[in-house]
């Protein structure tokens, strides 16, 4: 009887996908490839052959129906991939560019059609977060092999950046902390997230920052408002701010991005304010992916990270609670800002809603904001809801005079 024994993988040498594919190909079959126009079939073959010969020393043949040679050999120079010199010499590998274009010779293409329908579907319900970089080719993130660091978790307290916070969360957040903040537009966000990056400067840690909601000048004049030097940190190296627009880059590219910043500054501390840009360029289900990786990377750096949201959406509220509470079970520290209505005037208010490891205080207090920063003053009675994502915590606010009210409620 022939030996059953498990299935020999030729890995592939393409960023991340050996891990997805349990080791690789399985050596010596055929494998199929599919995807929509564009999406990066003739990337992953060509850069299948090419790390074979970078890596492994393992000559291949690319067969293509669609392109011209002198247009691969063009095409993937960028990529280091120097085709031509490679040609000179002969193979264990073999792509084949594509099958359409080889099934369209056969005379039953209802059948052909079917079966690759089949195995298309079957295919897609693999999905993972993958992207095409400029630099490293083909890179697929393997959210399903994602570990969590087995360093122990910190029982080094560090300073949000904000004295009255830190009281709040039990003295300082773990250095290895999480934190989700949630608030509308004007509660304080990036106001927060400028004194903690300030604090982690103060400590003398590199620090990373990437912002999606305002430019460098203007996020400059916003920090010099509130006495620091945002310019200066960075001219002296220890801060790197990234400001874009979500639009200019998917968000798979926008993770790889963050990732390689971190392993190029070695930050202490991480910024991503907000996680709420990202959402005009990513399903629900994608963002959440991106966080869980940012979120992955943060842990096996042990950076302390602050990631800002809006508490709820203005346009999808059927999504977006939904979404910040997965986000808030991903973090470790949760904690909401929030608007309510005193006397005719709009007062903040802000909320621990969770710390894990710590204890901290449980109630929703009065914060205002001035040429210092943030200061957190006295609890207030009568705020029914705090979570993230409801929707007493946005616009339009609900009067605390208003009758049968005692301070904001949910609109439902
Ligand atoms: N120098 C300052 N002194 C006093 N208050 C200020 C100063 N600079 C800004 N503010 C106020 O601080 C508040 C918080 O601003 P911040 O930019 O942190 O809000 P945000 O939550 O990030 O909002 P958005 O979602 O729109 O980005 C603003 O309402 C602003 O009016
Ligand atoms: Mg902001």
């Amino acid at each position: 009887m022939a030996d059953v024994g498990p299935i020999e993988r030729l890995r592939t040498g393409i960023g991340g996908f050996d891990q997805v594919a349990l080791g690789g190909l399985p050596a010596g079959r055929s494998t199929f490839v599919g995807g929509t126009t564009g999406s990066g079939k003739t990337l992953f073959a060509v850069e299948f052959l090419a790390r074979g010969i970078l890596l492994f020393g393992e000559p291949g043949v690319f067969i293509t129906f669609e392109e011209t040679a002198q247009d691969i050999r063009h095409n993937y120079a960028s990529l280091g991939f120097p085709i031509a010199q490679w040609e000179e010499a002969g193979a264990h590998r073999v792509s084949v560019n594509s099958l359409s274009a080889v099934f369209t010779r056969f005379a039953d293409g209802g059948l052909v059609r079917h079966e690759m329908h089949r195995i298309d579907k079957a295919l897609t319900a693999l999905v993972w977060l993958f992207t095409i970089d400029p630099r490293d080719g083909l890179v697929i993130i393997p959210l399903p092999f994602l570990n969590y660091p087995s360093v122990p978790a910190s029982q080094v307290r560090v300073s949000s950046g904000i004295t009255d916070l830190d009281q709040m969360c039990g003295g300082g957040l773990y250095k290895d902390a999480i934190v989700l903040l949630a608030g509308p537009s004007g509660a304080g966000k990036t106001l927060t997230a400028l004194k903690f990056i300030a604090a982690g400067l103060a400590a003398g840690e590199p620090c990373l920052s990437f912002a999606f909601d305002e430019g460098r000048e203007q996020l400059r004049r916003s920090a010099n408002g509130w006495g620091i030097d945002l310019r200066g940190a960075e001219e002296s190296g220890l801060l790197r701010v990234e400001c874009d627009y979500p639009e200019v880059a998917s968000v798979e590219d926008h993770f790889l991005r963050i990732r390689r910043a971190i392993e190029d500054l070695a930050p202490g501390r991480l910024v991503i304010d907000t996680l709420s840009a990202l959402e005009r360029i990513a399903s629900p289900r994608a963002l959440l992916d991106f966080v869980i990786a940012v979120v992955a990377v943060a842990r096996q750096h042990g950076i302390t990270a602050l990631l800002t949201s809006m508490p709820a959406a203005p346009l999808t509220p059927e999504i977006r609670p939904l979404i910040a509470g997965e986000l808030a079970g991903l973090t470790d520290v949760a904690i909401t800002l929030s608007y309510y209505e005193l006397a005719g005037e709009i007062q903040r208010a802000i909320a621990i809603i969770q710390t894990r490891g710590s204890a901290h205080d449980p109630r929703v207090r009065r914060a205002t904001i001035d040429g210092d920063g943030m200061h957190i003053r006295e609890p207030i009675p009568g705020i029914t809801s705090v979570l993230p994502g409801a929707a007493a915590l946005t616009f339009p606010y609900r009067s605390a005079d208003s009758p049968g009210s005692r301070g904001p409620q949910p609109d439902g």
